[in-house]
């Protein structure tokens, strides 16, 4: 009788487990969905919120279901790793500046990139899957390559963190010969894989352990240097390139650990980012390959040219006048703008611009800011109408017919010497053509250089006053005046 009930007892567990697992199931194939949505919806800013929405449904969906699923087999480890990591996760985001995104998304990525090494490693371990002797192959293949692109991940990801957050140098690192050292280590790696997935993996046999740590370290120092060799202003191309690798990192999580949602989710995060650097690349007229390859072909063949001259200034009111004289005004908002938190006043002096019958409109650099759609974020935040807001090649062409030009903490976006100059860092990267216009008045509060620290010869320029001073301050002064 006794033995009966335990029977019975076992069977009713095994059928619960299997009905939590095809429940999970349901909801994964749901947020898998809602995913989908949710990246359709980010496409467009008339669409983004409710795809945010989405993308949060289907992430608690996700959530849920795993924790669902994992019910019958103990969920205290869950609630441990799952109750501390929402509330750091919520007060980080809650207390992160707009200006400070992407180094907390940098830092994200370099989570990812840790989990799927660590994910890898136990797996190899202790798999906790059944894989068929025929799957070994496969299985071992799936946790090389999840680890290597994992401890990419990690490392690059975090000395983008810092050269981000200005704790290294954003300077390119050359060291000599790295091509030849990138191609080495990439070698040394599949070599490296070739006897990991030759030795017995089947648990009995650890010796596979040799070659994956070694190959660990191999790709870790590759990530650093992948990511120490690019300079500048190519950095958001990196920071996407990251956000791809951590896509394809949780993908090959997601194939070590069998669950299809995260393959799913990983493999969405891995494209789109590829995308997203494909179009970044081609917007700042960089070779996608090269970014990749740490740089590749950056070389230039002599030093930059020397930036000096006469600079002039204009003050508030002569910056006013400008304004109630011109007939068509395009401003070209940067990082300076966000910093000071300046949109909804340049909102309130744009409505006034507008009501007094002048074209006004703005010119949206792609990489303007500190993150992709940086700009319009804060523009549609200021409730700036969406159809006078420009891209760049919409509008580059109109600024030789433009009466006045308003800068607002932007540098690198607008430097001439990105078109003048061949031996400057940034040479080759489209920018905003303010100085063909008739004036340009440009805000900011010294002559720093901008974020890729080159100096910039539209200061001097004849037909350019600057403005110095907080954007915040500026921009609120003339709209007092213009009010008046
Ligand atoms: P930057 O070239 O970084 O120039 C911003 C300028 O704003 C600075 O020169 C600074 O000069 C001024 N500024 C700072 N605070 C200010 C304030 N409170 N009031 C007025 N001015 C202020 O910005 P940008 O032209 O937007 O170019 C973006 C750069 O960031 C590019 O090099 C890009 O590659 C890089 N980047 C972009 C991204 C993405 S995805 N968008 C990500 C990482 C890096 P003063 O100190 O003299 O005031």
């Amino acid at each position: 009788m006794q033995l009966i009930n335990s029977t019975d007892a076992f069977l009713l567990a095994s059928e619960a487990i299997e009905l939590n697992q095809s429940v999970a199931k349901v909801a994964y194939i749901v947020a898998a969905v809602m995913f989908v949505l949710s990246l359709a919806g980010l496409s467009h800013q008339t669409s983004a919120r409710r795809g945010n929405l989405l993308g949060i449904f289907g992430m608690v969906l996700a959530i849920a279901a795993t924790i669902f699923g994992m019910m019958m087999s103990g969920y205290l480890g869950m609630v441990i790793a799952i109750v501390p990591a929402v509330i750091i996760g919520a007060i980080l985001a809650a207390r992160v500046p707009m200006t400070g995104m992407p180094e907390l998304v940098a830092m994200l990525h370099s989570f990812v990139g840790l989990a799927a090494v660590l994910v890898g490693i136990s797996s190899f371990l202790e798999s906790g899957i059944d894989v068929p002797e025929s799957e070994h192959l496969i299985h071992n293949i799936e946790i090389f390559i999840g680890v290597f692109i994992g401890a990419v991940t990690f490392t690059g990801s975090i000395f983008a963190f810092l050269k981000l957050r200005g704790s290294i140098s954003g300077k390119p690192l050359m060291l000599p010969g790295r091509h030849l050292l990138n191609a080495l280590l990439i070698l040394a790696s599949i070599g490296l894989g070739v006897w990991f997935c030759r030795v017995d993996s089947s648990g009995v046999d650890s010796s596979g352990m040799v070659p994956l740590l070694i190959m660990t370290g191999i790709a870790s120092f590759l990530g650093i240097h992948l990511v120490m060799a690019i300079g500048g202003a190519d950095m958001p191309v990196v920071v996407s390139m990251l956000n791809s690798y951590s896509g394809w990192a949780a993908a090959a999580a997601g194939f070590m650990l069998k669950n299809h949602l995260l393959i799913v989710t990983g493999a969405l995060v891995g494209s789109s980012g590829a995308i997203l650097s494909y179009i970044m690349c081609a917007a700042m007229n960089r070779s996608f390959i090269s970014v990749i390859l740490g740089g590749f072909g950056g070389e230039s063949s002599g030093p930059a040219a020397e930036v000096d001259g006469t600079v002039s200034e204009f003050s508030v009111q002569e910056t006013v006048d400008l304004l109630d004289e011109a007939q068509s005004v395009v401003i070209v908002p940067g990082y300076g703008m966000a910093v000071a938190q300046a949109q909804h006043s340049l909102a309130e002096v744009v409505r006034i611009l507008l009501d007094r019958d002048k074209l006004v409109r703005f010119a949206i650099h792609p990489v303007a800011g500190r993150l992709p759609g940086h700009m319009n974020v804060l523009l549609a935040e200021a409730n700036v109408p969406y159809d006078i807001v420009l891209e760049m090649d919409e509008i580059n062409e109109d600024m030789s017919s433009t009466d006045a030009i308003l800068v607002i903490g932007a540098n690198d976006i607008v430097n001439p010497a990105a078109l003048e100059d061949p031996n400057s860092p940034i040479a080759g990267m489209p920018v905003i053509e303010v100085w063909t216009a008739a004036t340009c008045v440009v805000m900011k509060r010294g002559m720093a250089t901008g974020y890729a620290g080159v100096d910039n010869p539209l200061f001097y320029k004849d037909n350019t006053f600057m403005l110095f001073g907080d954007a915040k301050q500026n921009v609120d002064a003339i709209l007092n005046k213009l009010r008046e």
